[in-house]
């Protein structure tokens, strides 16, 4: 079996931050320099932003703002990452789950769907979507992914999975990371959902953190990205889907706390790779009882 965290094709990351044992949100001040009274910890939620107050009031709205905006850009969708990400999107979302453990045989729940892309480049390392199970919030995006795979498709959210304990061998999340409300109360899901051994990996594009290369991020995905959106689909509602895609970014904790938000929970070997020092790879995995580890969730 493949060690978490080697990869198969000999390439190293460019950066790989591991977390060991339970980092208690209460610690968060300290290691992190953001202060427990920041908009991002909030009594016990761990929000991935804190509320975009220009596009919905409360955290409450957040859901239904965001599932509107996916709804609506859904059919674009494809279009646009396709081009936006330079073509590289399918062959590196397969890439990354190689690399990270997914093998022939493995049941996998891919959260945040979308349009299937995850999903569809682990059925082809599974040979079959049989075994793959799609879960999104929005009906316009799993429209889209329908028609692609023959996988079973659900709506739900990340935060509470309609699935019993122990079902997954392997559980993805593409890109969706700062759409949920709580990061904990997320990964909490995770780690019941996974059986002893099961792996988590997490996509993310993470704002890198030098001078230059964070100007160069906020021109292509702030500017850049959004107005030739709107120039290729004409559609107002793409441009948007892509604006709010740049927002959440911007307004994203950072790394370390989704790091400790995962070791929290009580999974193991949590993770973080880079590429390109932007895209951001979250791996973890589910305690097994044989190791001599409480494979429940642990309460901060
Ligand atoms: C940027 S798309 C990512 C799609 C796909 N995973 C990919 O790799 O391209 C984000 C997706 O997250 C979904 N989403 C939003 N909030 C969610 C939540 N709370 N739980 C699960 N999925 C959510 C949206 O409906 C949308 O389909």
């Amino acid at each position: 079996m493949r060690e978490p965290g080697r990869f198969i094709c000999g390439k190293q990351p460019r950066t790989r931050i591991q977390v060991k044992g339970r980092l208690p949100t209460g610690n968060l001040q300290k290691p992190f320099g953001w202060p427990p009274s920041s908009p991002f910890v909030h009594l016990d939620e761990v929000r991935p932003h804190p509320p975009l107050k220009a596009r919905y009031e409360t955290l409450a709205d957040k859901p239904d703002y965001v599932n509107r905006l996916f709804d609506k850009g859904a059919c674009h969708y494809d279009g646009i990452v396709d081009w936006g990400f330079f073509r590289t999107g399918g062959a590196y979302r397969k890439w990354v789950q190689e690399r990270h453990g997914l093998k022939k045989g493995d049941r996998v729940l891919d959260v945040a769907c979308g349009t299937g892309l995850v999903a569809l480049a682990a059925s082809r390392i599974l040979g079959t979507a049989e075994n793959i199970t799609c879960l999104d919030p929005s009906e316009g995006m799993l429209a889209v992914a329908r028609t692609k795979l023959n996988a079973t498709f659900v709506v739900g959210r990340a935060e509470a999975l309609p699935f019993p304990d122990n079902s997954f061998d392997f559980l993805t999340m593409g890109y969706a990371l700062r759409h949920v409300t709580d990061l904990e109360e997320t990964f909490r899901e995770y780690q019941r959902v996974l059986k002893p051994g099961g792996r988590l990996l997490i996509l993310e594009v993470t704002k890198p953190r030098g001078r230059i290369p964070r100007f160069m991020f906020r021109t292509y995905f702030g500017r850049i990205y959004p107005t030739l959106t709107q120039l290729f689909t004409r559609s107002a509602d793409a441009r948007d889907m892509m604006r709010y895609y740049w927002e959440t970014m911007d307004a994203c904790v950072p790394p370390e706390a989704v790091l400790s938000a995962l070791a929290t929970v009580g999974l193991s070997e949590v993770n973080r790779y880079t590429q390109l020092g932007l895209f951001s790879e979250y791996t973890a995995t589910k305690p097994s009882p044989s190791k001599g580890c409480d494979p429940s969730p642990r309460h901060a």
